[in-house]
């Protein structure tokens, strides 16, 4: 059983392209090896401890960000804009739920896709399906969908980018509390969707006026003025992990960390317990996530437990439930008492998102935000019966004005979806849609907590 960063590489495999020359491959593979890591070892142990603290129900996870990033979309304002919407749904359940919320952004390495079919086939042509920007192209020709390694220098390179970003934005003055009001998109600006979201802002203000006059400020204090972001991504493409799979020389644990972002997941495709992507994530140190789909079966996710967590180390394996509006309140129950019985030290964490995906009429990708709703819900309402506890969520969103997923308060129809649907993927929650979530997310942590939903009164 022992492990080195390359062992996945003799385990049966899913989802891998099919590239067109190896070598070429094995070359950039080389290439990436011996680049820097993009983070390092010490932070991705402050997200387990983190976690650890979610898992023990002290903190709540918010896990959320693209489907896929891609080139096209790649920018500064972009970059800003998912920053800042991730930011206002974290301070409207810090501050709803009087809890610690662990950032964690789908950013900075999310390229890969999973896909159900290998080809796609448009009038007769038959071309590979596109797999995320990491390995081909969206457009339907034999020179974009045909996988090309030099990508893989791309997303290290945009990876690298992005995150330098994000860490000025969360260290150099953006996250400051007293800077609350200018986390509002430019087009979400003195609307309606964003009433609520002023008013909280008016109360964090005076919060902090009444710290000031006691002395405490974003000078003093650096909570005030700095925040955490944690990047994550879905493990797919192994031989990308495994060039930055580096081990840790500093810290006292010497294991091997995936330096290329703080925590990976394995995807819900991909987590056979005899295959390739369980065997290289069991050997990583980082924090790591599992898809759990609704054909997961109770004692197979024991087995996966104990293969990814035999030292049932807190903050160390987070579950992403993905289960689809209708079959949450039947599947999930049955995984929480396997678990519960198990005695193991996860994080629970609810993705609303992978089992709502609908066919518009249309013909366009979509999610119900009342389907994510109800997901979110069924979610909550199971660990209320199990007694257990329900620490995160997981959402695709954007800080755009995109019309994608149908329905909010200002709604998004499926008439309106062509208006702005930009996705290279799955349909994402727009800026507004988001937010709006999070005062839902915000109204179920209270109630929970027998606090009465301070939003709701409030507006
Ligand atoms: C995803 O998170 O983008 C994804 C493909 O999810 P899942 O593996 O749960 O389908
Ligand atoms: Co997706």
């Amino acid at each position: 059983m022992t492990w080195q960063p390359d062992s996945w590489r003799s385990f049966p495999i899913r989802q891998v392209p099919e590239y067109p020359n190896l070598d070429r491959l094995n070359a950039v593979e080389k290439i990436i090896a011996t680049r820097p890591p993009l983070v390092f070892a010490g932070e991705a142990q402050n997200l387990r401890d983190r976690l650890g603290a979610v898992s023990h129900g002290e903190a709540f996870l918010l896990q959320g960000g693209d489907c896929a990033e891609s080139f096209v979309e790649f920018s500064a304002n972009n970059i800003r804009d998912s920053f800042k919407v991730i930011l206002q749904m974290a301070v409207v359940l810090t501050y709803g739920a009087s809890m610690p919320v662990i950032k964690v952004g789908r950013l900075a390495g999310q390229f890969a896709k999973p896909r159900s079919a290998p080809t796609e086939v448009i009038d007769g042509i038959e071309l590979p399906s596109y797999r995320g920007d990491m390995i081909n192209g969206p457009a339907f020709t034999e020179d974009d969908r045909t996988p090309d390694p030099r990508r893989l220098l791309r997303v290290y390179e945009q990876s690298s980018a992005t995150l330098n970003l994000l860490r000025a934005f969360a260290q150099g003055g953006l996250a400051d509390l007293n800077k609350v009001h200018s986390w509002v998109a430019d087009f979400l600006i003195g609307t309606p969707q964003t009433q609520r979201f002023e008013l909280l802002a008016e109360r964090i203000e005076e919060s902090l006026n009444f710290m000031k006059a006691c002395g405490i400020t974003s000078a003093n204090a650096k909570p005030l003025a700095e925040t955490e972001l944690f990047t994550s991504h879905e493990a797919l493409l192994l031989g990308y992990e495994e060039a930055l799979t580096r081990r840790d020389t500093i810290t006292e644990e010497q294991g091997w960390y995936d330096t290329s972002a703080h925590m990976l997941w394995i995807g819900d495709r991909t987590r056979q317990l005899d295959g390739a992507h369980v065997e290289y994530m069991r050997g990583i140190s980082n924090p790591i996530g599992l898809k759990c789909g609704p054909s997961l079966e109770p004692d197979e996710l024991l087995r996966l437990i104990d293969v990814l967590n035999p030292e049932n180390q807190a903050g160390r394996l987070t579950l992403i439930v993905r289960m689809g509006a209708e079959k949450v309140r039947s599947g999930l129950p049955p995984l929480l008492r396997a678990v519960q019985g198990h005695g193991s030290d996860v994080v629970w964490c609810c993705d609303p998102m992978h089992g709502n995906t609908i066919k518009a009429g249309s013909g366009y990708k979509t999610r119900r935000v009342d389907d994510v709703i109800a997901e979110v819900t069924g979610f909550f309402d199971s660990h209320d019966e199990v007694g257990t506890y329900p620490g995160g969520v997981h959402y695709e969103m954007t800080g755009q004005d995109v019309t994608e997923c149908v329905g909010g308060v200002v709604e998004v129809t499926e008439e309106s979806l062509g208006d702005r649907y930009h996705t290279h993927c799955d349909p994402r929650l727009n800026g507004a849609q988001a937010l709006e979530l999070a005062f839902l997310l915000a109204d179920l942590l209270r109630r929970r907590r027998g606090t009465p939903s301070y939003m709701s009164k409030a507006v």
